[in-house]
């Protein structure tokens, strides 16, 4: 039997130090959201690839889903919106993230798109410290959430999404993985990345499953654009 929802998030999590420091111009303020919040922008910054990647979680979290699914942080752009297309009339998808400005902004894009607010269970909290009961969900997903992440609060982040799935959910990972070496744009992304976002470089010299909790049940990983994007689907 499948335990009660104990949603604690009462109490506001507070914004961890990095994403203020590194990365207050893409998320934190009003501003950052009124710049990014176009899909065309961030599927230029992800080479044109918004739509292969973000269709590839979907089709590896399933169709006509029903039990509980977790997004666990906001993305730009509508996977919130297809992703919850996906469910059956009695599954469930809630969203976490720690800034409210992205709360506020999954909010709007929801009421935009002509859903009911209780279409998508929002909730404030931080990905290290998940407010849900152990096992509660069917399937997690991480959408280019650990590259940004330093590495202590990306093992914070894959144990508590792994302590919330339930044996045998699924967990479908989205993030950066280091190109091949005849990569063209090999170059150009270890130059940005280092600028702009510096923990992902971790995700080029280690294999995720590294900062995994646990053993799986089964873990597949696909590469994709010469190898600078993966795709990791397990099996708790
Ligand atoms: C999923 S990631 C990147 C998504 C992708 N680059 C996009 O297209 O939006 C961005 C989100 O992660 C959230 N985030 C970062 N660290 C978090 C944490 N520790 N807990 C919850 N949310 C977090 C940020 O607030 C932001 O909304």
């Amino acid at each position: 039997m499948l335990p009660e929802n104990p949603a604690t998030d009462i109490e506001a999590a507070a914004v961890p130090d990095y994403l203020i420091s590194t990365y207050e111009w893409a998320y934190v303020t009003p501003r950052a959201v009124r710049i990014f919040e176009r899909q065309w922008l961030v599927n230029l910054i992800l080479w044109g690839n918004y739509a292969r990647l973000s269709g590839l979680a979907l089709d590896a979290l399933g169709a006509n889903l029903d039990g509980r699914t977790l997004q666990v942080a906001c993305v730009y752009g509508d996977l919130t919106v297809r992703l919850h297309a996906r469910h059956a009339p009695q599954g469930q998808l809630d969203v976490v993230d720690v800034l409210p400005v992205q709360i506020g902004n999954l909010a709007r894009k929801i009421s935009v798109a002509g859903l009911p607010a209780s279409a998508v269970g929002i909730h404030q909290a931080d990905s290290s410290a998940l407010p849900f009961a152990a096992g509660y969900y069917d399937r997690v997903l991480l959408f280019f959430l650990l590259h940004e992440q330093p590495e202590a609060v990306r093992r914070e982040t894959l144990a508590e999404a792994f302590r919330v799935l339930k044996p045998g959910g699924r967990l479908v990972i989205v993030d950066y993985h280091r190109p091949r070496a005849w990569n063209p744009l090999r170059g150009v992304m270890l130059g940005v990345l280092a600028a702009l976002e510096p923990f992902a470089l971790d995700l080029w010299r280690q294999e995720i499953a590294a900062w995994f909790p646990e053993r799986p049940a089964s873990v597949r990983k696909r590469i994709l654009f010469g190898g600078l994007y993966q795709v990791v689907e397990v099996v708790r």
